[in-house]
């Protein structure tokens, strides 16, 4: 099938190149001219296990092409894919301005025929019915501007041309750094819109991966699709980030309860995941959850139920509970060191989680700021941030180029991120050159025995 993706951020980027790799002719549109020159040299611009193989070996085949003209891209594709960003703004609504300059856009080059456009950005509930509105008004203007009269509506303008389109909404369930192996191993795949023929050509769309003919197992059953109308589509989208958030939020909850009374909540943890009613996965607890998604999705959904004059306590009860989950590093370092004026902090890892480049809300900064305002030295090693040369743009922190630099004259060491790396450090000959060698794992997942035995004071977040 013939496939446009409008915006190669995170989720078009590897949405595009999944969909080339799967066989469909996908055109990748961005305004970003340096972004498209290197994809076209088949780099990509986002660090994402995977994804460079995918794009150099589609386009090598002339599945997969990028460009900064929108024109062109729409006029290709029977299947239209908004996948811009829909950031934050600061009252904790979403920031729909790029994804209606695109509706708009999209309805500017429309020709003759039959599209369907897909919300693939997560965008508020309702927004399907709008994004069709401004694609309208986009044919409208269009009209207008050729002399078309200018009191004629979108619907008219849209009859006259022949143009013909439905709206979709397809939300993504990527993590990042697996979201490659997230797009051919999906758990399900959501379809949400209330036109028959839009919908199957959207299972058309996703047949191989349905057939899981790109999954790590092609034997399991069929990839569920879940069709709904366009609200629901949306919601679910909300509602699983939300869920997972509010899931880890509680486990961390759990966790400060167990450093109180002196329990291990990994146990607990795993006693309590072993009931499939609650599932072992997301009840890693730690120093709380950041990244693009889960703090700007669960801030949107509280902002509509505010909207709709429902208080959503739960979904505030989460965020409370991970902003202070983002203080007890530093109260275990108090508790530790007593004073931290005039100590130096090692950061292990700065992105949000591993294996991603990303440093969106990651609990680093807060840690990096409120140790600086404690008047604590802070230096961090990041084994991908500390090379690839982003780190130059953080304040308030010395990047270090290799754990044993960071550990050097180091009055403690924290673990923000779980990178697989931290597991084989040689922390013994880290413990010597420290100042005082505590650890503090934000993280939970070294070894506690393996550390103590290389000479480090241990303490993790809820079992210490
Ligand atoms: C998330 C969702 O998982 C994905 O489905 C959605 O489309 C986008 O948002 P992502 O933000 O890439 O993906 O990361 P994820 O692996 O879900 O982790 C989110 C945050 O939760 C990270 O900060 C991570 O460290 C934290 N986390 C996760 C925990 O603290 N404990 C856990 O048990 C799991």
């Amino acid at each position: 099938m013939r496939v446009c993706v409008i915006g190669t951020g995170y989720v078009g980027l590897v949405t595009g190149a999944c969909l080339a790799h799967t066989g469909h002719h996908v055109i990748c549109v961005d305004n970003n001219e340096q972004k498209v020159k290197m994809m076209k040299a088949g780099q990509s611009p986002i660090y994402e296990p995977g994804l460079s193989d995918i794009i150099q070996k589609a386009s090598q085949e002339d599945l997969l092409e990028f460009t900064t003209d929108l024109a062109y891209g729409v006029n290709h594709g029977d299947i239209l894919f908004i996948a811009v960003g829909t950031p934050a703004l600061p009252t904790g609504e979403s920031d729909t301005r790029y994804v209606e300059a695109v509706a708009r856009g999209i309805g500017s080059h429309l020709e003759k025929g039959y599209k369907v456009i897909v919300n693939k950005s997560t965008v508020p509930i309702g927004s399907g019915d709008w994004v069709r509105m401004i694609v309208l008004d986009g044919i409208a203007e269009r009209q207008k501007a050729s002399g078309g009269g200018n009191s004629i509506s979108g619907d008219e303008a849209a009859a006259k041309l022949g143009i013909e389109f439905d709206v979709v909404s397809n939300p993504e369930f990527l993590r990042e750094g697996s979201a490659v192996y997230d797009t051919f191993n999906p758990d399900r795949i959501v379809l949400g819109g209330n036109s028959d023929k839009a919908l199957s050509m959207m299972e058309e769309l996703y047949q191989p991966i349905v057939k899981r003919k790109f999954g790590e197992d092609p034997s399991l059953p069929p990839v569920p699709v879940v069709k709904t109308d366009l609200s629901s589509a949306e919601m679910i989208k909300y509602a699983a980030n939300s869920f997972l958030a509010t899931k880890i939020s509680y486990i961390n909850e759990i966790a400060n309860i167990c450093d109180r009374v002196g329990a291990d909540v990994v146990q607990v943890a795993k006693g309590i995941g072993l009931d499939s009613r609650i599932g072992t996965k997301f009840l890693q607890a730690g120093i709380g959850w950041g990244g693009s998604c889960f703090p700007k999705d669960v801030s949107a959904l509280i902002h509509t139920s505010d909207d709709y004059g429902y208080d959503a306590h739960l979904l505030k009860a989460a965020v409370d509970v991970n902003k202070r989950q983002r203080t007890i590093a530093i109260e275990k370092l108090q508790h530790e060191l007593k004073i931290l004026k005039g100590k130096t902090v090692g950061l292990l890892g700065l992105t949000f989680k591993p294996d991603t480049d990303d440093m969106r809300d990651a609990p680093a900064l807060n840690l990096i700021e409120q140790l600086n305002r404690l008047g604590t030295k802070v230096k961090a090693y990041d084994p991908i941030v500390s090379q690839s040369g982003i780190g130059q743009g953080l304040s308030g922190v010395v990047v270090e180029t290799s754990p044993e630099q960071l550990a050097y004259a180091c009055d403690a060491l924290v673990v923000v991120t779980d990178w697989q790396q931290f597991l084989t450090l040689d922390y013994a000959a880290m413990a010597k050159v420290m100042n005082n060698p505590v650890i503090i794992d934000g993280r939970n997942f070294l070894d506690r025995k393996m550390l103590q035995k290389a000479g480090f004071r241990y303490v993790g977040i809820g079992c210490s």
